[in-house]
């Protein structure tokens, strides 16, 4: 190979004549010099890949070259061809040299040129992995690079889920909303029910200490109970006077109604059996409507709706009665604990009104949407 330049060093002419001549049908490029210091100034005029030096020679010996050969130019591999083969030079050789062969004079041709064969093989293969550790270097940091740029990427898209998730939750709540105060528009007396009788069960809800996801069904589910009343006419929704029994069989069909309206939807398929069951009476008995079912076989949802929706309309004005005193909530919902409200709703109820009196009923209540979906 053109770039495979071979150094050698000796004092005697006659032996560098000699390797000239054993190295002349080699592709190796040869130079020589025949003192140390002519060495170095070579090397800095023109690299060599193997450098071969006698010990002995005026004004600087071998052992000195070898270890200047090594300062400068580390890859550069060292060997010493000597007839001395005193212990301590040799050991200074390997250890301030860091020689790669010690060859003795007289040498064997073949041998010698063996060697210097693996010593130029050596020095590729040296750089060989230097290149290599240097690539893989370069592609480490480049993999780390994209990594970030990827895990950036991936953070940022997360976010922008997030946020389109939370604008759908809100758009969700509010048309919800708009449909449950279109229903209580019907009737200037219910006028804030739905959303009202929502806020009272989801803080209901959350004084059991159910779950976020739950507290939010509740809350949908109380807003939208009533739905079926869409469905009943407007001179029964609006009657002043008590109503009569035919009337009473047509207000009752607003869960059904309601249901019925809600299915077809296919995000509120859990609220559908929430607003289906909100009048049914926890023994089971026939006031309850429109399955009469008992117990825990209404759904919980619909036990909690029932009781924020009957202190909802006990403690709201109607044509026929002014709106009830919370002494007065409180009583009924002790006499109906067991019967027609779930005792476990009914001792939640009566914590927070205890706790937060007539506060509880403020009218303007509203759920915070806001604070609860990101919350
Ligand atoms: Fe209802
Ligand atoms: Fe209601």
């Amino acid at each position: 190979m053109a770039d495979h330049t071979i150094l050698f060093v000796d004092d005697e002419v006659n032996i560098l004549k000699a390797l000239r001549r054993l190295t002349r049908h080699e592709t190796w490029n040869v130079v020589t010099a025949s003192r140390g210091r002519e060495a170095l100034e070579m090397l800095e005029r023109q690299p060599a890949q193997v450098v071969v030096s006698d010990q002995r020679m005026p004004e600087m010996c071998g052992v000195d070259l070898l270890q200047a050969v090594r300062d400068r130019w580390p890859d550069v591999v060292r060997m010493m061809l000597t007839g001395y083969t005193e212990m301590n030079v040799a050991v200074d050789a390997i250890n301030r040299g860091e020689i790669y062969r010690l060859i003795t004079k007289p040498w064997n041709d073949e041998e010698l040129k063996a060697t210097i064969r693996q010593a130029f093989d050596h020095y590729d293969l040296k750089r060989e992995i230097k290149r290599l550790n240097q690539v893989t270097r370069e592609q480490n940091f480049k993999l780390q690079d994209m990594n970030r740029n990827l895990e950036a990427k991936v953070r940022e898209r997360t976010k922008q889920l997030a946020e389109k998730h939370q604008e759908l939750r809100r758009a969700y709540v509010q048309t919800i909303r708009a449909l449950a105060e279109a229903v209580d528009a019907k009737d200037a007396y219910t006028r804030g029910h739905s959303e009202r009788v929502g806020v009272y069960a989801s803080k209901l809800a959350r004084e059991m200490n159910f779950p976020k996801e739950f507290i939010e069904r509740v809350y949908i589910a109380g807003l939208l109970h009533d739905v079926g009343k869409i469905g009943v006419p407007d001179r029964i929704i609006t009657k002043p006077d008590r109503l009569t029994d035919e009337e009473y069989e047509e207000i009752k069909k607003h869960p059904e109604i309601g249901a019925k309206i809600l299915e077809p939807v296919e995000f509120l398929a859990d609220v559908v059996p929430c607003v289906r069951h909100h009048h049914e009476w926890y023994d089971g008995s026939d006031k309850g409507y429109p399955c009469r079912l008992i117990g825990d076989r209404i759904p919980l949802p619909s036990r909690v709706i029932l009781v924020a929706d009957t202190v909802e309309a006990m403690t709201s004005d109607r044509p026929y009665r002014k709106a009830l005193k919370l002494e007065m909530v409180l009583s009924e919902l002790h006499r109906y604990a067991g019967t027609q409200f779930d005792p476990v709703c009914v001792r939640a109820m009566l914590q927070l009104l205890e706790r937060e009196g007539d506060g509880f009923l403020r009218k303007d209540q509203k759920f915070d949407i806001y604070e609860f979906i990101e919350g």
